[in-house]
């Protein structure tokens, strides 16, 4: 199945959007940056490499849309764009990482015609949108060599297509291991309060006809207890320097479950979501998300009115917590801030 999660086509961004799914496939057409920009924030696309294909896109629209036939007007929009597309959303590295390619590509040509800079932020969003593809290959290729025959895989969120220019991380790994015939079986979980597990990854999954099994996020430790679970695999939206992974809310409480069941603890992630620049998780700013994602399911609430709620999008997985970080540079493993260090480089 090829999912298009985000396209570039004819002047126009398509997104798929993510908050109809399963029940509609429908696109969000744009023609102007900020709709780009809204879609990422209203969360119909989202997932850390994905978010960071529409900004690219989101920005070589914003800039083709430029009437303005002055250089400084043009780079001056092009600052503002970029800023733009930073407030979106906090947390997911990838975003940034996109956002500074693109600048950087502007800046690399400002001695060409507008056209021409026009034209090569094109490329530039497509080629990222292209590589990332490729990285998710790759990726899948050194996590299935981790994945034995019969593996009882958990997997939180959803790391997949979706939340990827395609093939996914996390959910890359699962298909590259069903791809080889492993006779794997996953768990989803559903992961409150947003639902990608159940909505997205599960939707992902019955369209690929891997098998797998829901389950709401407090059953994990009674599968892992009950030893129906033995590894699990999950995606990133920022990794520091010294390994500690930022991924969405209820990833860590996975993690000290696997632990505590000595299951092994699987990062998949591409180099464009480490930020060496932060030593630990600690100082990574966690989103917090509207109320109303906690309160209500769909347009339902199912709370009584008033209340206090808290809503953190994220949380912060300890590196001692994890097995192995799967990049497309290969398998990372402890200790973490040495190896990332040699591996990732400066990215
Ligand atoms: O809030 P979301 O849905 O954007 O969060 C997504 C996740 O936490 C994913 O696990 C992460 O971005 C990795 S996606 C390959």
């Amino acid at each position: 199945m090829k999912v298009e999660t985000i396209t570039y086509k004819g002047g126009l961004v398509y997104i798929l959007d993510q908050k109809k799914l399963p029940q509609k496939k429908v696109y969000i057409k744009c023609s102007r940056y900020q709709q780009v920009a809204d879609a990422i924030t209203r969360m119909n696309i989202r997932g850390a490499p994905a978010i960071g294909v529409a900004a690219a896109m989101g920005i070589a629209l914003g800039m083709s849309e430029l009437k303005t036939k002055n250089k400084v007007d043009f780079f001056n929009q092009l600052d503002k764009i970029s800023r733009d597309f930073a407030k979106t959303r906090p947390t997911a590295v990838n975003l940034f990482w996109a956002i500074d390619k693109m600048v950087k590509c502007a800046h690399r040509c400002e001695e060409k015609s507008l056209s021409s800079i026009k034209k090569l932020l094109i490329k530039e969003a497509i080629d990222i949108y292209n590589k990332d593809i490729q990285t998710n290959k790759k990726i899948g290729k050194y996590g299935a060599q981790l994945i034995h025959k019969k593996a009882m895989i958990l997997t939180h969120c959803n790391a997949g297509a979706l939340a990827t220019a395609g093939y996914g991380t996390a959910l890359g790994v699962i298909r590259k291991a069903h791809e080889q015939k492993k006779n794997i079986k996953v768990f989803v979980d559903e992961t409150r309060p947003y639902l990608q597990g159940a909505r997205l990854t599960a939707w992902e999954l019955k369209e690929e006809k891997i098998p797998f099994t829901l389950i709401t996020d407090n059953m994990a430790g009674y599968f892992m207890y009950q030893g129906k679970i033995n590894v699990v695999i999950v995606g990133a939206d920022r990794i520091a320097a010294n390994g500690d992974v930022v991924n969405k809310i209820g990833t860590y409480t996975v993690s000290v479950l696997a632990r505590k069941h000595n299951i092994p603890f699987y990062v998949a992630a591409p180099v464009s979501t480490f930020d060496i620049t932060k030593s630990s998780g600690k100082e990574i700013v966690i989103e917090e998300r509207n109320f109303q994602e906690v309160t209500h399911i769909g347009k339902k609430r199912i709370t009584p009115k008033g209340i206090e709620v808290a809503n953190p999008a994220f949380d912060i997985t300890p590196h001692d917590d994890i097995t192995a970080i799967i990049t497309e540079k290969g398998v990372i493993k402890p200790p973490f801030k040495k190896n990332i260090k040699r591996i990732i480089g400066n990215k």
